[in-house]
């Protein structure tokens, strides 16, 4: 083949590699679109809620320590809400004493539950996740709930204090850490602990990638919030096979599209768009509360949950399956970034 021929060549196949990643990666976009207007939005909510056994969601859990990162506003604030008012003794993990103790005592009252108690943590840091598992650890009481949902979405590129991409550190590696952490004190509560991360179906957009801190293209915080929402998946599939004998069950869920603090922050052309067609908190929090009350024999570890039934953790044609192999070298990544 002559020079010339051979540039044309590979011009012509990285083009058709280009065109044929676009085509891609805007079905993923379409097919999101379309599978979330119907189902999550408030819509799909009262339309799978004919569903719901109302039954389900009356169970008493009184003595279960239950630990919820987040849990000042939004989806957060209602699943605390929901444990407490079940009985639980509640730890509610936020970065702001004062949005802390508001959180706290609304809870209080509106329970009648006193067992509600805030810890600080800023979950972007590995430092004070590690201070934060140190206290627990010195309780030395089992924790039979950990649900991982603080989360955030920002648009620009920010660098938290040790050094990681803002996303990063909240969404994958203090949710990491703090799991990882707290796996003796959920040992202790085996046969009935579980760990519930509240992921995203923005991750139905995104493949399982190992570029943890988006470094290899422009910076994209929709993108790079898909990607950390796969990781959580993903995470969970493997927590639950490595820990499979120890009691303690792994679930990672989808709320569907509710109108929070953070939503409206984030995104607010979407949060205006679908105005009065979102979710409330409490309805984005329901399979995370109907999660922690359901028999462990009804549920499946490593599986990913959206009202109240096991959802597909990949849509049609979207090419994401086969990337959850990368989960093993993820992990060595993060364990070695957290310093574990
Ligand atoms: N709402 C939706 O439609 C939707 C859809 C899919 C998934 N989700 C997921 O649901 C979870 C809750 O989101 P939301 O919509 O309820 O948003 P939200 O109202 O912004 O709540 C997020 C919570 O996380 C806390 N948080 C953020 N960064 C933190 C940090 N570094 N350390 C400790 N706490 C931190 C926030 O505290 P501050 O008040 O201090 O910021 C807040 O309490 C997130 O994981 C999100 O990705 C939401």
């Amino acid at each position: 083949m002559g020079k010339s021929n051979f540039s044309a060549h590979i011009q012509i196949r990285i083009s058709i590699s280009s065109v044929a990643m676009y085509l891609l990666k805007t079905w993923r976009s379409v097919a999101f679109g379309v599978y979330g207007y119907q189902n999550f939005t408030k819509k799909g909510f009262l339309e799978h809620s004919k569903n719901f056994r109302s039954e389900e969601m009356q169970a008493r859990i009184e003595g279960k320590n239950c630990v919820v990162t987040g849990a000042n506003s939004g989806i957060g604030y209602a699943t605390a809400e929901g444990l407490a008012a079940r009985g639980a003794t509640v730890y509610i993990v936020c970065r702001s004493k004062e949005r802390g103790e508001a959180a706290r005592s609304k809870i209080q009252s509106a329970t009648g539950n006193k067992n509600v108690h805030l810890e600080i943590c800023d979950v972007s840091r590995i430092g004070d996740v590690k201070t934060l598992a140190s206290r627990f650890s010195v309780k030395d009481e089992p924790v039979h709930i950990l649900v991982n949902n603080a989360g955030v979405l920002e648009q620009k590129r920010l660098t938290t204090p040790e050094g990681y991409e803002m996303n990063f550190a909240v969404n994958v590696l203090g949710t990491y850490t703090m799991t990882e952490l707290m796996l003796p004190l959920l040992e202790k509560a085996a046969p009935d602990a579980r760990v519930i991360t509240v992921a995203s179906g923005g991750m139905y957009t995104s493949p399982l990638t190992e570029d943890l801190q988006f470094n290899s293209k422009e910076f994209n915080g929709v993108e790079q919030y898909a990607r950390n929402k796969r990781v959580q998946v993903a995470l969970t599939e493997k927590w639950a096979e490595t820990n499979k004998d120890k009691g303690i069950g792994f679930y990672s869920m989808h709320p569907g599209w509710a109108e929070t603090p953070g939503v409206s922050k984030s995104l607010p052309d979407f949060s205006k768009t679908l105005s009065g067609n979102l979710r409330t908190s409490e309805e984005g929090a329901d399979t995370v509360i109907w999660l922690a009350l359901q028999p462990k024999e009804k549920l499946v570890s490593g599986g990913f949950y959206f009202d109240r039934a096991e959802a597909p953790k990949h849509l049609p044609f979207t090419a994401t399956k086969g990337s959850h192999s990368a989960i093993d070298s993820i992990i060595v990544k993060l364990h070695s970034l957290a310093n574990l």
